[in-house]
């Protein structure tokens, strides 16, 4: 059932959420296609990890050049309209996207956090977490609003903090954790299973 999911990835960084989206759709575990890969920063890794998949589109627009950030945040809109996507998957984009952005594409922005949201939102979380002193953390896979990682929950899933951990120990258990739960949420989104219902949203798992 479903359709074949058109995704735009925006990523800043890393690549790691990029790349275990990308190899899920290879390996034939998402019903997906990456028509585009869209980055703010010329040098980030994921540049390189898609340019391995070969058959990615790449384009980069930096925030260098434009007047104010809605002056940028409506070119990003443009650029990402420009591949028809179904969902723009933000993989640690590391940028807060404004109204001229998100409301471009209401309901049709996703987002990946390493953090039982609404606790730990912004930067640094993992740190935020360990800091506060949380026995559980974890990750949140949300629609994006207009806040900062405050939108409608999609699916969530914990990680234990364990005694000793640093902010590399618990990042590390907890990415891995992310990876899985972001591809089924975009599963789950391509197969007509997750509305939206005011700030929550309401997902059929039944058949996972
Ligand atoms: C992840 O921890 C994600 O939750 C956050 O940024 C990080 C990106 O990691 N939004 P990567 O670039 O996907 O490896």
């Amino acid at each position: 059932m479903g359709r074949t999911l058109r995704l735009v990835v925006m990523a800043s960084g890393r690549g790691s959420n990029f790349s275990a989206i990308a190899d899920a759709i290879r390996e034939g575990a998402l019903d997906a296609k990456i028509a585009a890969l869209i980055c703010d920063r010329p040098k980030a890794a994921v540049i390189d990890r898609a340019l391995t998949y070969g058959d990615i589109d790449i384009a980069v627009l930096t925030r260098k050049g434009f007047a104010t950030r809605a002056d940028y945040d409506r070119a990003l809109a443009e650029l990402a309209a420009g591949y028809d996507p179904d969902i723009i998957a933000l993989a640690g984009f590391m940028r807060v996207l404004g109204p001229e952005f998100v409301g471009r594409f209401p309901g049709r922005v996703v987002n990946i956090h390493p953090a039982l949201l609404p606790s730990f939102p912004g930067l640094d979380a993992q740190k935020q977490a360990l800091e506060y002193g949380v026995k559980v953390s974890g990750c949140t896979v949300h629609f994006v609003d207009e806040g900062t990682d405050t939108g409608p929950i999609i699916l969530q899933e914990a990680v234990p903090v364990l005694e000793g951990d640093d902010e590399d120990s618990l990042s590390a258990r907890i990415l891995e954790k992310e990876h899985s739960l972001y591809i089924k949420a975009l599963r789950l989104i391509g197969e007509g299973r997750v509305g939206i219902e005011g700030r929550k949203t309401r997902v059929d798992e039944k058949r996972e």
